[in-house]
C-alpha cells in the first residue's frame, strides 16, 4: 500500500485514479477535506477496497501515527497543502501551517514510521515530497530555465512556506537518512481543477457570460503541464528515483498568460459558439497580484535523461482535452461554484470508500 496525502485536490485525485487504473496495489488516501478537497472527484471508487479514505489533517501527528501503523505503507506520496497564490497573499497563516508545520509533522511521523521496520523493508522505504518550481522566483525574460541547482528565491507567501517544506525533507535525508525524493514542478491544468485556479476559472466564466479577469499585462509566463503527465512523472520518480535528488517536471510550454486565455477563448468559439461575437469579448485586463512572479520556466532535461520521462501531451492536445472534460462535466463545476459539493461529502462520506 502507499499513503498519498491530498488525495482529494486536484493534482493528488487525479493521481490516485491514475495509480489505481494501472495498479493493483491500494491507496490509503489522508486528506483533511479543505475547500480544495473534494471526495465527489473520486465517487467512481465507492466500494473500490484498493483505496482507503482516512479524514485526517497532517498536522495532527497521533492520527499519523495510528495510520501508519494500521496501514503499513511502503511509501508516502505527500500532495497536501494549501496551493492558491492569492489566498495566501490574503490569509497566510493556513498555508504555514499546512505546509510547513503539517509537512514537518508528516515527516516526523514517518520518521517513527521508518525507523520501525526491518532492514530491507527500511531500505525500500520512500517519501516523495510533490513541490512547485515557484520555490525558484522569478526569471527575467532570457534568463534560462529553473535547472535543479538554481538558488531558492520564493516571493509570496506560498512559495516561502513550499520553499520551507523543501528544505525539511532535504534536511530529514540528510539528517536522518530517511529516503526522500522532491519534485518541482510547473502550472498543472486538466479535469478535476478547483475554479479558483487560472484555467478553470476562464472557462467557467467565459461560459456564464462573466469577465475574465486578466492579472496586469498579461504577460506573466507559465510553463504548463497536463495533470496526467504530471502523475506519470510522480510515478517514475517514485520507481527509480535515487532518495535524496530532487526532479524538476514540466512540459516545455512557456505560455503568456493571455496566450493562454486567447486559446481558450478561441477552442470555446468553436465548441459552444456564442450567438455573436467571441469569448475574447469578455477580456478584462484588472489589478496585478502583488509580488506577480514574471516568469517560470522548467528544465526537465534530468528527469527525462536519467528516468527517461516525457509528457505525452502537447499544449494543444492537453487545453483541447481539457476544454472538452470541463464542458462535459458541467455538474462538477457547477456542484463546487454553489458549493454542494461540501454537502454531498458530509452525507455520502463514509471512512472507507
Ligand atoms: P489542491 O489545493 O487542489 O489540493 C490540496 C489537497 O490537500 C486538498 O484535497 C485538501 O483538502 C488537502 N489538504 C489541505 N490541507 C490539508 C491538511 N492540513 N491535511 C490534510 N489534507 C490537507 O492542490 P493541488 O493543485 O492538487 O496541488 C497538490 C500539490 O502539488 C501541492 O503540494 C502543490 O504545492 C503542488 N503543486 C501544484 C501545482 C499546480 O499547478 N496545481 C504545481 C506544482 C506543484
Ligand atoms: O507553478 C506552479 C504553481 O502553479 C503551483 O505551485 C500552484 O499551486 C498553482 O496554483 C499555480 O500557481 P499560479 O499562481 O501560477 O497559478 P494561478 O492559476 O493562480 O495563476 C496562473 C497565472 O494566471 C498567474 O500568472 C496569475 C494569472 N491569473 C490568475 C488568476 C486566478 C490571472 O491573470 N487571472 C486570474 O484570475
Amino acid at each position: 500500500m502507499i499513503l498519498v496525502t491530498g488525495g482529494a485536490g486536484f493534482i493528488g485525485a487525479n493521481f490516485v485514479l491514475d495509480w489505481l487504473r494501472g495498479a493493483q496495489e491500494a491507496v490509503l488516501n489522508v486528506d483533511k477535506l479543505t475547500y480544495a478537497g473534494n471526495l465527489r472527484t473520486l465517487e467512481s471508487l465507492q466500494g473500490d477496497s484498493r483505496h482507503v479514505f482516512a479524514r485526517v489533517d497532517i498536522c495532527d501527528a497521533a492520527a499519523l501515527d495510528a495510520l501508519f501503523a494500521t496501514h503499513r505503507p511502503r511509501a508516502v506520496v505527500h500532495f497536501a497543502a494549501e496551493s492558491h497564490v492569492d489566498r495566501s497573499i490574503h490569509g497566510p497563516a493556513d498555508f504555514v501551517q499546512t505546509n510547513v508545520v503539517g509537512t514537518f509533522a508528516l515527516l516526523e511521523a514517518a520518521r517513527r514510521y521508518w525507523a520501525s521496520l526491518e532492514r530491507g523493508e527500511r531500505e525500500a522505504f520512500r517519501f516523495l515530497h510533490v513541490s512547485t518550481d515557484e520555490v525558484f522566483g522569478s526569471l527575467g525574460p532570457t534568463d534560462p530555465q529553473f535547472s535543479e541547482t538554481t538558488p531558492y528565491a520564493p516571493n509570496s507567501p506560498y512559495s516561502a512556506t513550499k520553499a520551507g517544506s523543501d528544505h525539511l525533507v532535504r534536511a530529514y535525508f540528510h539528517t536522518y537518512g530517511l529516503p526522500t525524493l522532491t519534485t518541482n514542478c510547473s502550472n498543472n491544468y486538466g479535469p478535476y481543477q478547483f475554479p479558483e485556479k487560472l484555467i478553470p476559472l476562464m472557462i467557467a466564466n467565459a461560459l456564464a457570460g462573466k469577465a475574465l479577469p486578466v492579472y496586469g499585462d498579461g504577460r506573466n509566463v507559465r510553463d504548463w503541464l497536463y495533470v496526467t503527465d504530471h502523475c506519470s512523472a510522480i510515478r517514475e520518480v517514485l520507481a527509480r528515483g535515487e532518495p535524496g535528488q530532487t526532479y524538476n517536471i514540466g512540459g516545455w510550454n512557456e505560455k503568456a498568460n493571455i496566450e493562454v486565455v486567447h486559446t481558450l477563448c478561441d477552442l470555446l468559439d468553436v465548441a459552444r459558439p456564442l450567438a455573436q461575437g467571441s469569448y475574447r469579448d469578455q477580456i478584462a485586463f484588472v489589478k496585478d497580484r502583488p509580488g506577480h512572479d514574471r516568469r517560470y520556466a522548467i528544465d526537465a532535461s534530468k528527469l527525462e535523461r536519467e528516468l527517461g520521462w516525457k509528457p505525452a501531451e502537447t499544449f494543444e492536445t492537453g487545453m483541447a482535452k481539457t476544454v472538452r472534460w470541463y464542458l462535459e462535466h458541467q455538474a462538477w463545476v457547477n456542484e463546487v461554484a454553489s458549493g454542494e459539493y461540501r454537502k454531498w461529502v458530509e452525507t455520502n462520506y463514509t471512512k472507507r470508500m
